[in-house]
């Protein structure tokens, strides 16, 4: 994005911590109540993309929590309506990334939260400002806000993240995902079919969330993926950016483009190349 958008008089590291402790509250909450028999509650797109009563549990909860502390900011989550900003505010929630995994009892799954400034509605048209993405297994939290830098806590303690330039695209460890259309995979299989031969190796993990934040840690040289929705990309998109790196779309578009594409600067100019050399025009 060329120009930044401009948040309301805030305190943003109070905005962290309070997207910290709700995506806390929820990590708890999912991984505490989990039933034994968790089923499908819903499907949405297709019948690959399922909601459990739980994803439902955690967004209500985040809801509440954002509300009592915040009534006047907006709500934006992946399962319920969108409460329109008084404050100028949003509050983009995935209240868990990585819901197929989480129905398998797959550890590896994260709820993200992340306050937003701009209407998170409309593609291109905003940005986030504070965010906190949990991973209630691991124990981990990946936190940013605007100007702060990026951490990671964990029980071993706290760093500041820096994301290293530098890695030729031969020798990076990509992360990517599928979504749930079976057009759109069948466009992403061509995709992968490409990009492999020419990289380190690819790990698909199944949370958007924390492929992000791991291309922040290092755990990931860079991450791309056709078709995020803004739930998915919030947190980890200002946990990337604010430990040095970008998140783009294809050809520099912004990210209202199909393609995610994030990482150090030079690999995702690498990336793209190769991107727009294979990847099926919109
Ligand atoms: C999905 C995960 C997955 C990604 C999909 C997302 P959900 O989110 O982040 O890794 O590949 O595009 O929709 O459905 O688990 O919240
Ligand atoms: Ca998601």
């Amino acid at each position: 994005m060329s120009q930044l958008l401009t948040p309301p008089a805030a305190d943003l590291s109070a905005l962290e911590t309070l997207a910290l402790d709700v995506a806390r509250a929820c990590g708890r909450l999912i991984v505490d109540q989990r039933p034994g028999d968790l089923g499908v509650a819903a499907t949405k797109t297709s019948l690959t993309d399922v909601v459990t009563i739980m994803d439902q549990r955690s967004e209500a909860l985040a809801r509440e929590l954002l509300t009592q502390a915040r009534p006047e900011d907006g709500f934006h989550g992946e399962e319920s309506s969108r409460v329109p900003s008084r404050s100028g505010l949003t509050w983009v929630v995935d209240p868990i990334d990585g819901t197929v995994n989480y129905l398998y009892d797959i550890p590896a799954y994260a709820v993200s939260v992340a306050a937003v400034v701009g209407d998170p509605a409309v593609p291109g048209g905003w940005e986030p400002v504070a965010a906190a993405v949990v991973d209630p297994v691991a124990e981990e939290a990946h936190v940013a806000h605007r100007g702060g830098g990026a951490r990671l806590l964990s029980p071993a303690g706290e760093r500041a993240l820096g994301i290293r330039e530098g890695t030729e695209l031969g020798a990076a460890l990509l992360g990517t995902g599928f979504g749930y259309e079976a057009r759109v995979r069948a466009d992403q299989g061509q995709v992968i079919a490409a990009v492999l031969p020419e990289v380190r190796d690819i790990r698909r993990r199944g949370s958007a969330a924390l492929d992000l934040c791991w291309v922040a840690d290092g755990r990931l040289d860079a991450y791309f993926e056709r078709g995020l929705h803004e739930w998915d990309l919030a947190g980890g998109w200002l946990v990337v950016t604010e430990a040095g790196g970008v998140v783009r779309g294809l050809a520099g578009a912004h990210l209202a483009d199909p393609f995610t594409i994030a990482g150090p600067t030079g690999l995702v100019d690498r990336l793209d190349a190769l991107l727009e050399r294979v990847a099926t025009p919109r």
